[in-house]
This record gives C-alpha cells, structure tokens and sequence, in this order.
C-alpha cells in the first residue's frame, strides 16, 4: 500500500514504481528507521499529541519488527521504500494505533534522521578501521627503525632514511583522516527530525526530547535545511576519498618497491597473485586493486556534489540518489583501510638491498656538502666542491663510499678521516636529527607521538 494513494484514482505504472523505489537499497536502513520512529513515537505519547498507550503500543509493534527482520522472520520487500514498509507493516501488525505513527513527522525529516543516524554509524566503522590501520603502519615503522632505505624526490634517489620514517609518514595521513572523520561526524550529529515536510509542524511536539533518546547533538535550528541539507554524505565521502587517496598513494609506493628493479619490499604469497601465463610472475594484485578503487570512490563524491548543486529548497527527489553511492564507498573503502592492514603484515625488508640502495646514486651527496659546512666551508662553495667530487667519481667508477679520505682531501683540507664513517648510509640518515628528520631517533620519538595521539580515538 502507498502511504498517499488517497489523492490518486489510478494506480502508477510498474515501471514508474520500479525506477523510483529505492526499497532495494535504503532496506539497509530498516534498524536506524525503527530507531527514530521508536523515539518519535514515545516523544509523541509523552507530549500527549497522541494517547500513552497507543504509543506504546507502536513502539512494542516496531520493536517486534525489528526481531523478526533481525532473526529473518520477516522479508523486506513489497513497499516503495523502508519507511513505507516499516509502516504498513506496522499497521498490518497493530491497526489503527500504527496509522498515528507518522503523525508530525514527514518521510523528508524521517529519511534524512535515518540517514544520519546510519552514518554515525559509517563513521564509527571507518574510525575504527584507521585506528586499526595506523597501528599495523606503527607495528610497521617498528621494524624499519633500525634499517636504511633510500627516499626520493622526482622518483630519483634522494637521500638514505631510516625506514621507520616511510611509514610514519602514511600513519600522519591516516591520522589526519582520523581526525577529519571526527569532526565530520560532529558535524552530522544534528538531528532534522521534527522539521516535517520542509517548514515544521502545528503540534507540540518536542524537539528536545527525540534528541536526547537519539543521541544528537542538538535539533537542526531551520527545517529547510534540516530536510533538505546532505553535507554530510558529501563529507563523509569525501573524507572517503582523503583516505583512499592516501591508501593508493602508499599502494603505489609498495608496488613500485617490490618491484624487481627496486627490490626493496617483499610481499608474502599470501597477499600475491601469479599469472595464467607466465609462470614467473607473483604481482601486487592487492595493491593494485585498492589504487584502482580509488577511482570509483572519487566518483561516489562526484556524484553527489553534482547531484546537489542545483537542487532547489528543500526536499526533492533527487535527494533519494544519495544513498546508494554512499553504500558502495562505505564498502570499499572499509575494505580497503582493512585488507591493507593485514597486507601491511606480510610485506618484508630485503634490508640488503635497501641499504645499497640507499647510498648508491651519490644519495650521500648532501651529507658531504655539510660535512664541509660545518668545517665553516660556505654551503654554496661546498655544495660546488662537492658536485665536482660525484662528477670525479663517475668519470672514475668510484661511489662516495670507497673514496678514501685522502681522496676527499684533494678537493679540499678540510676533510678529516671521519669522513669516511660520515657518507655511510646509516650515519647520513642518523644524523638527521632535527625536528620531524629522518634519523633512527626521530623515528622512535614520532611513534611515540602518533601511540599518544591515537589514544583520543581508542
Ligand atoms: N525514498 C525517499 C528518499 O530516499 C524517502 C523520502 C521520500 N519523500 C518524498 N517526499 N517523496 O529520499
């Protein structure tokens, strides 16, 4: 049964009532639509807009529904939408005391209570799911604190650091995202209920107690906005986004280190995949799948923002298009955080490697520029000094760490025999210590920090 054929003499076409159902998702709504009708229907009864006990009543019939969907008594399906279904249901189930339920209240203000009570809940999940991340990111940095890799710029070798530092790095932007997520989640936690079809209502009812039994901030202060306004959904994807753009760019970092030619990572079998082909290929498939969801996230936010942009005070149909898209990016994006998580695990150091790495390309280069700097060479000077020492040793097949120092001293006095110790890997990216560097030391006091800072979220 519709819940407004009374105005209609024919019924709508199938077709019309396929294309603007939206039962087959927004069923995923059927718990928190019970929820907001269990509040309004008790703040209905204490306001004594409607009788005491025929609120009772339907808040014993709603809550039998949602057993019974729970335990799979009852399907859901055969009705427009969830709030349809869960009304007729209700009416089938109690009679005439059911049909008072929607008294004061409109499917606008309703559906968008639901949605934010839902995406409480989405936020939640994903909170927990970065948490879990940057812990397995930490776990991670652990390991890396006492080996060398090299870091880069333009995707040419840099300068060494220590390991940890690369992936301390990610757990900063996960932790960004963690906060971003908090504050949109405040942000969401208003509650609309109460602003009826779009400009209120003639009962008395009473705003503030539906808030509090729903766990809201606060009442929505303007019921246009309260009907109409989807920031939320559009926050909450694009914190989405923030976070899958952080998880391909690390996914990008891991494919390209475990390549063979860079050689630095080692994926475990478990997060690998091979070819029907060519039997010597194990590939990145996870990382690869996760960059690839990135896209279809971003498009999720696309889709909203454009789907908003023109819509006109207050509820429109349109509106029913913000569900879905954030379903799918609700999923995957959990998915995602979680799966690189456990891939994170099973990524090894070929530690060998990374340190040659790291001090082969001449990446100590700037560690003998300001050796001499600190010899109270200008910097200009030793940066010179120093470029005609890799131009020496590329015309010569030598590397900054077979140089003796006698061999450094030719091109100036002021290298004593410590230089030798000082161009080697370790030393260079040790001695970074200062604030936020990439030395040993600095790596275990920012793990530190991120445990402490991730504390607000446990
Ligand atoms: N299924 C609708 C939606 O998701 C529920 C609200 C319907 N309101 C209306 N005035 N048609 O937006």
């Amino acid at each position: 049964m519709k819940l407004w054929e009374g105005r209609f003499d024919a019924p709508t076409a199938k077709n019309a009532d396929l294309f603007g159902d939206s039962l087959p998702f927004d069923k995923q709504l059927w718990a928190v639509d019970i929820t907001a009708s269990l509040a309004h229907a008790a703040m209905l009864g204490s306001c004594g807009i409607i009788p005491l006990e025929d609120a009772q009543k339907i808040c014993a019939g709603l809550e039998g529904i949602a057993a019974d969907i729970e335990n799979g008594k009852l399907e859901i399906a055969g009705a427009e939408d969830i709030h349809s279904f869960v009304e007729n249901e209700l009416v089938a189930r109690i009679g005439d005391a059911g049909k008072k339920l929607h008294t004061a209240r409109s499917r606008n203000d309703q559906v968008a209570t639901d949605f934010r009570l839902y995406a409480r809940g989405s936020y939640d999940n994903l909170c927990d799911s970065l948490v879990n991340l940057v812990n397995a990111l930490l776990e991670k940095a652990g390991q890396g604190v006492k080996h060398i890799m090299p870091a880069y710029t333009h995707l040419r070798k840099a300068q060494p650091i220590c390991a940890g530092h690369f992936f301390n790095a990610y757990a900063e932007m996960f932790m960004r995202d963690l906060d971003r997520v908090t504050a949109s989640r405040e942000r969401a936690n208003v509650m609309p209920l109460g602003s009826g079809a779009l400009a209120g209502t003639s009962y008395p009812i009473d705003r503030n107690i539906t808030c509090e039994m729903l766990e809201f901030e606060r009442p929505c202060e303007n019921s246009l906005d309260g009907v109409s306004d989807r920031d939320f959904v559009a926050e909450y994807l694009f914190d989405a986004s923030l976070v899958m753009a952080h998880l391909s760019r690390l996914c990008e970092d891991i494919i390209l280190y475990s390549t063979e030619e860079f050689g630095y990572f080692e994926i475990s079998d478990a997060y690998s995949t091979g070819s029907s082909i060519m039997p010597q290929k194990k590939n990145p498939d996870i990382a690869e799948l996760i960059r690839g969801k990135t896209g279809r996230v971003y498009g999720h936010l696309t889709a909203i923002l454009t789907t908003i942009k023109g819509i006109p005070l207050a509820y429109n149909k349109d509106l029913q298009e913000d569900k879905e898209g954030f379903f799918d990016a609700e999923k995957q994006v959990i998915n995602c955080v979680d799966i690189m998580a456990e891939m994170l695990g099973a990524i090894s150091f070929k530690v060998k490697r990374m340190l040659t790495a790291a001090e082969g390309e001449f990446c100590c280069a700037t560690d003998v520029a300001d050796y001499l700097a600190k010899k109270g060479v200008p910097f200009r000077t030793a940066h010179s000094i120093t470029g005609k020492i890799v131009r020496t040793c590329i015309e010569n097949g030598k590397t900054l760490q077979t140089m003796t120092a006698d061999d450094y001293r030719e091109f100036a006095p002021e290298f004593g025999d410590d230089i030798v110790e000082a161009v080697k890997g370790k030393a260079c990216a040790d001695a970074r210590t200062s604030l936020g560097g990439g030395s040993a030391d600095n790596v275990k006091a920012e793990i530190k920090s991120l445990k402490k800072r991730l504390k607000r979220y446990l």
